[in-house]
């Protein structure tokens, strides 16, 4: 196990290890958090972090980031944009799968519990393995492909209207937040591709200027890669773009009934 030094104020409490807030400090709040290594042979445990909110910004990630810099400099966890576009810091926030960069600290109440998206392999405390899930994305093609050439010297155009069927689509980031939160990818992720990349594929089977509308539904007309899906939902309630992942799967199935009559 890494080698580090606890703060002076911390201790040990059988496997989990508590920080607690600063002398002085006004409002504390405290995060459990998840925490599994490799390298570590107390794992896996909650440790407790007691923060000083009075110096901590206000979203979940700002917590973690002034844990990481100022208390557990072990604790590791994804994060970039800090916006709400890259996708990196998904984790289940006191059991719902969100983003920690958009979720307000002020809108949980009591302890917060952080832990991994659910049913990934973790590599390291809140990081888990994408592999698979970006294995996944790729196998759906999304690029878009065409068997015309295009107009000479012009780009493919897109009325307006044809522009507005990717609304709702375009904007996922990749966050798995939904594929994570769905019982069938729970069980089935082998072979079922799960919202994110089904709502994914959709996306190019509704661009307008897309010629392999054939070729992706042959791809996926498949009793696991898209008929997993039992329309339970949780995807859509979870989603913190605001997106509708078990509706795209819905146009899918739609598209392919309407292709066989
Ligand atoms: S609607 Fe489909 S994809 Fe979404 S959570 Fe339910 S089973 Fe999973
Ligand atoms: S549909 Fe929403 S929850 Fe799913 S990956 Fe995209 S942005 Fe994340
Ligand atoms: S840090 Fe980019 S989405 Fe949260």
């Amino acid at each position: 196990m890494a080698e580090f030094a606890l703060p002076a104020n911390s201790k040990m409490t059988g496997k989990t290890r508590v920080y607690k807030a600063p002398d002085g400090a006004k409002a504390v709040k405290t995060f459990k958090i998840y925490r599994w290594s490799p390298d570590d042979d107390e794992n896996p445990r909650l440790d407790t972090y007691e923060v000083d909110m009075g110096s901590c910004g206000p979203m979940v990630l700002d917590a973690l980031i002034k844990i990481k810099n100022e208390m557990d400099p072990t604790l590791t966890f994804r994060r970039s944009c800090r916006e709400g576009i890259c996708g990196s810091c998904s984790m289940n926030i006191d059991g719902t799968n969100t983003l920690a960069c958009t979720q307000p600290i002020e809108e949980l109440s009591g302890d917060v519990q952080i832990t991994p998206l659910p049913h990934m392999e973790v590599i390291k405390d809140l990081v888990p393995d994408f592999k698979h899930f970006y294995a996944q994305y790729a196998s759906i093609e999304p690029w878009l492909k065409t068997k015309t050439p295009a107009p000479a010297g012009k780009e493919r155009i897109q009325s307006e209207d044809q522009r507005e069927e990717l609304n709702g689509l375009y904007e996922c980031i990749l966050c798995a937040c939904c594929s994570t939160a769905c019982p069938s990818y729970w069980w089935n992720q082998e072979k079922f591709l799960g919202p994110a990349i089904l709502l994914q594929a959709y996306r190019w089977l509704a661009d307008s200027r897309d010629e392999m509308t054939g070729e992706r539904l042959d791809a996926l007309e498949d009793p696991f890669r898209l008929y997993r899906c039992h329309t339970i939902m949780n995807c859509s309630n979870v989603c913190p773009k605001g997106l509708n992942p078990a509706k795209a799967i819905a146009e899918i199935k739609k598209m392919v009934v309407e292709r066989q009559v």
